[in-house]
């Protein structure tokens, strides 16, 4: 394979269609921590819709106290820094919304069923294509950050042993090298779109997400941290929390990890 194109600014935005995310902030480096704190360590008065963007995180940060791995120079690790008008109660819910996005975008890319996983996970065949992870800052001038790690051209020999079977990349899926600039303008004008539809009726983006999810009738088991069961999934309530029914009872979902018992 040719050696990866650098991102740079001047590449991205040749194929930039946004109205505010990336525009007034773009800021690309070769290797960081985590692009989510970088994003959280901007000046308070970093614009919405900043966005910071690695070629590979020596502490890239997965949900819970995982981590996230990507070879250098191969895929996508950005973070969007948002500055939302709604309260922080209803912050949790963007995770669903950049769900929503990086789906659209992937399944215009590849002809392969893409499919979400709540709350962060996008799924081509059970293997992650791309997870996403939000991280706020409160007090003064509160912001939050999503974080997005697609996997684009790396191959899943450029992975550690443990990571092969669970991941899989655009590349994996059609032979084709990406170019990361498009899918990166793809994405944040996606998330751009969602975002505002979010902003203007939450229940629009929690319909696509379940729709994109299958989620209706999905027979799941829950893992929380104290306890694990078997329940039928019926969608998403108002705040984008996810409803169960186990043996015909109700039940909310806050937190936790959902495997999908059939494909
Ligand atoms: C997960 O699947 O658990 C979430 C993974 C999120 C990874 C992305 S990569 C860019 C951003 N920076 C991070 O440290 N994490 C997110």
């Amino acid at each position: 394979m040719k050696p990866a194109t650098r991102l740079r600014p001047a590449l991205l935005s040749r194929y930039l269609r946004t109205e505010v995310f990336g525009r007034e902030c773009c800021i690309m480096v070769d290797r960081t921590g985590s692009t989510n704190a970088d994003a959280l360590a901007l000046e308070l008065d970093a614009p919405h819709g900043a966005v910071v963007v690695a070629e590979y995180q020596t502490a890239g940060r997965g949900r819970g106290d995982r981590t996230w791995f990507s070879p250098p120079g191969a895929n996508l690790l950005f973070s969007v820094l948002l500055r939302p008008p709604a309260p922080a109660t209803a912050w949790p819910g963007l995770v669903l919304v950049a769900g929503v996005a990086v789906y659209e975008v992937v399944r215009g890319l590849v002809a392969a069923p893409v499919r979400l996983k709540w709350p962060n996970d996008v799924l081509i065949y059970g293997r992650k294509v791309a997870g996403i992870l939000c991280q706020s800052r409160l007090g003064k001038n509160p912001a939050v950050a999503v974080g997005i790690g697609l996997n684009v051209n790396m191959t899943t020999r450029d992975l550690p042993r443990d990571l092969r079977t669970s991941a899989i990349s655009l590349r994996d899926l059609d032979g084709r090298a990406h170019s990361r600039a498009r899918v990166l303008a793809l994405l944040l004008a996606a998330l751009e779109r969602q975002y505002d539809f979010w902003r203007r009726d939450r229940k629009r983006v929690w319909r696509a997400w379940e729709a994109a999810a299958h989620l209706r009738g999905a027979p799941i088991r829950v893992v929380e941290a104290r306890r694990e069961y078997d329940a039928v999934a019926q969608g998403l309530d108002r705040a984008g929390r996810l409803l169960v029914t186990i043996r015909g009872r109700r039940r909310t979902v806050v937190s936790g990890d959902v495997l999908l018992l059939k494909e």
